[in-house]
């Protein structure tokens, strides 16, 4: 049985699609989420997606991986900027933990250009549009395999 990846999603990102499309392109988050299941697929992982907008059913979420012990992809959207709560729920995983995000919020407003959670991941990928997450689960097969 493929393992499975946690792929999650914070505020926002649910509007995918509509929501500034200059920026975060026009995929839709079901698109996405269908992206993220065959690309895992194709890595012999199983993609689990997610989106929330609120800060607790996300930090209940990063309490189920780090109990599971599962490896983790996640998009904090606003939360990376401000949300030590997220953070410090990112600090109890075991398993790989990959920030991603779609646009690069480095060469964006100034108060983007600080993440808290990027302290406590493996690593960071930003700034390739969907494929921020298709790279993401990559590391994610290769970490695994
Ligand atoms: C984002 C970047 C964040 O600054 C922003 O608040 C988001 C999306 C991205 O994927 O580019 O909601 O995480």
């Amino acid at each position: 049985m493929n393992a499975t990846v946690l792929v999650l999603n914070g505020p926002n990102l649910n509007r995918l699609g509509t929501r500034e499309p200059e920026i975060y392109g026009s995929t839709t988050f079901s698109e996405l989420t269908e992206i993220c299941e065959r690309h895992a697929q194709v890595h012999n992982l199983k993609a689990d997606v997610r989106q929330t907008n609120s800060e607790a059913e996300l930090i209940g979420w990063l309490h189920e991986a780090a109990d599971a012990k599962l490896p983790v992809v996640l998009n904090p959207a606003a939360f990376t900027h401000y949300s030590y709560a997220v953070r410090d729920a990112c600090s109890m995983l075991t398993a790989p933990l990959i920030e991603v995000h779609i646009s690069n919020p480095s060469a964006r407003e100034e108060f983007r250009h600080n993440s808290v959670i990027s302290g406590v991941a493996l690593g960071t990928i930003a700034g390739f549009g969907m494929d921020s997450y298709r790279m993401a689960i990559e590391q994610i097969a290769r970490l695994n395999g």
